[in-house]
């Protein structure tokens, strides 16, 4: 007998005969439950994506039901998306991961659910939210730097610029503790995909303390820190600001003249007892130009000139961009290349035929030259962060305006036609390459951390010369005989 169904059955719209055909994919994750959002990715790109993910056995809802576990949005609002979620979304959203499609591409590539972590995720921000309640289960935040992935966007700006200026202070006053204290919270807040709005939002994050929470909450709370309006406006902080900002002149230098009772450029310039090096020379000459950020293109072109002069001197050279710009920032306060030779040994004449090739072309300002103190009987250095061995030079370039794409990054009115660039160029012998090239990307906090994770963690030393197995190394000091990691 023919019963008929309580629930009436929808029509189904007619659709083209073979997409009746039902395409039976092969389930091979049971547990995850997809739900793709169509706001901002389109329905036509989201049914791409859900016969793209059938086809590698994942389930992908049309409902944002109960049973989804993971919902894929293409929107970056996080904040419009997370409304919208919490209209529309049938019970709480606790055990919900709410990703971005990079976890989607990531699964695809895998051909799996891949574990979800917080570059993952998109975060609910809204202050109303209690935390906690979104138990989106996130990956902790590492205290290493060199565990956590950091983009060039910063969405805690307002913070982190307080905290600079809070670690520069203690910098000053040769307060190491807590200057790298603010300079690591700084850190943990640049990695996040997200911004900070209440205090409640941090508990998990590692590296904040008590100050930096106080810090924190003002901002929070009033737009601006009180404690960092202080330091702003304090005549010694400055005072030692504006002589440190000059080429050559580090926080003992500012500080010597500071305690003369210096306050001003001219002052020092007009101090007859004060006896200039010729880096800081050079640092005045050039000061609106060096102390202007060097801009992508600027870097791009004086690649270009690089190049050309290495290639003059040996055409299978070795030329690599470091520093600021390889980690894909728009601007740098200089530009970083290391260069070497394919032939060990055959660099150690490269970095003055570099020298003298741009001398020739009339664009070099400025040079100064560090012969290699590389030494490898003579490794590990166990001083913490101390300078690296290899050959280096720092330079001021004459950079033309025709050279640039887009033009020089000048001040306004500037109808010079050139500007002023600081140039850094590293030599290390090609089997120091790999470590050389890791220590000068940066950022110096990632450096830090990744020297302090493979010592702590790893129990090895690492360097911009070498890594050693530490366990190993006690032992072959004895015999002079290192182990190294190749
Ligand atoms: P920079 O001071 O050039 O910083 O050193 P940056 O990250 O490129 O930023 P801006 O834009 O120029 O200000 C680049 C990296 O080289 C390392 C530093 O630790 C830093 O991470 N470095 C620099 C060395 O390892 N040894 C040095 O002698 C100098
Ligand atoms: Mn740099």
């Amino acid at each position: 007998m023919f019963h008929a169904p309580i629930v009436p059955r929808v029509r189904k719209r007619s659709r083209p005969a073979e997409a009746d055909v039902p395409r039976r994919e092969e389930v091979k994750f049971e547990d995850v439950r997809l739900y793709l959002v169509e706001r901002k990715m389109g329905r036509s790109r989201r049914s791409f994506l859900t016969q793209l993910a059938k086809s590698k056995g994942f389930i992908v809802e049309d409902v944002l039901s109960d049973e989804v576990t993971h919902v894929v949005s293409e929107d970056s609002h996080a904040s419009s998306l997370w409304k919208w979620l919490k209209e529309c979304a049938p019970k709480n959203l606790k055990n919900l991961n709410v990703l971005d499609i990079s976890w989607f591409t990531d699964s695809m590539r895998e051909g799996r659910p891949v574990a979800v972590e917080t570059r993952h995720l998109i975060q609910d921000n809204l202050p109303t939210l209690p935390e906690g309640s979104t138990s989106t289960p996130v990956t902790t935040v590492s205290q290493y730097a060199c565990q956590r992935r950091t983009t060039t966007e910063n969405h805690n700006k307002i913070f982190t610029d307080a905290f600079e200026v809070l670690a520069e202070s203690y910098e000053f006053s040769e307060m190491e503790g807590p200057c790298l204290a603010f300079r690591r919270a700084a850190s943990v807040l640049k990695s996040l995909p997200w911004a900070v709005r209440c205090l409640g939002a941090t508990q998990d994050l590692p590296c904040l303390g008590e100050h930096t929470k106080a810090v924190m909450e003002e901002v929070l709370q009033c737009g601006r820190s009180f404690e960092v309006e202080k330091i702003l406006s304090d005549e010694r902080y400055q005072t030692l600001k504006l002589f440190t900002s000059v080429f050559g002149v580090g926080p003992k230098t500012a500080e010597k003249w500071y305690r003369r009772g210096l306050r001003s450029f001219t002052e020092i310039l007009a101090d007859r007892s004060i006896h200039l090096n010729r880096m800081q020379q050079n640092g005045f000459l050039h000061y609106g130009d060096i102390t202007r950020a060097v801009s992508k293109a600027e870097a791009r072109s004086l690649r270009t000139i690089i190049d050309e002069a290495v290639r003059a001197i040996t055409p299978a050279a070795i030329l690599a961009l470091t520093g600021g710009f390889r980690r894909g920032k728009e601007f740098g306060h200089d530009v970083d290349f290391i260069v070497t030779t394919p032939e060990l040994g055959k660099e150690k004449s490269l970095l003055p035929n570099i020298i003298n090739g741009l001398k020739k072309q009339g664009i070099l300002l400025f040079c100064d030259y560090q012969a290699s103190t590389f030494d490898m009987a003579k490794l590990p250095s166990y001083r913490f962060e101390a300078m690296d061995h290899f050959a280096k030079c720092f330079l001021i370039l004459r950079l033309e305006a025709s050279q640039v794409e887009g033009g020089l990054h000048s001040a306004e009115g500037d109808s010079r036609g050139w500007r002023a660039v600081r140039v850094d160029l590293v030599s290390p012998p090609v089997d120091r390459y790999a470590f050389a090239l890791l220590g000068w990307t940066g950022s110096r906090q990632f450096e830090r951390d990744l020297r302090r994770f493979a010592r702590v963690k790893q129990q090895m030393i690492l360097d911009n010369h070498c890594l050693y197995d530490k366990t190993k190394v006690s032992a072959a000091l004895d015999s002079q005989q290192l182990e190294l990691i190749p």
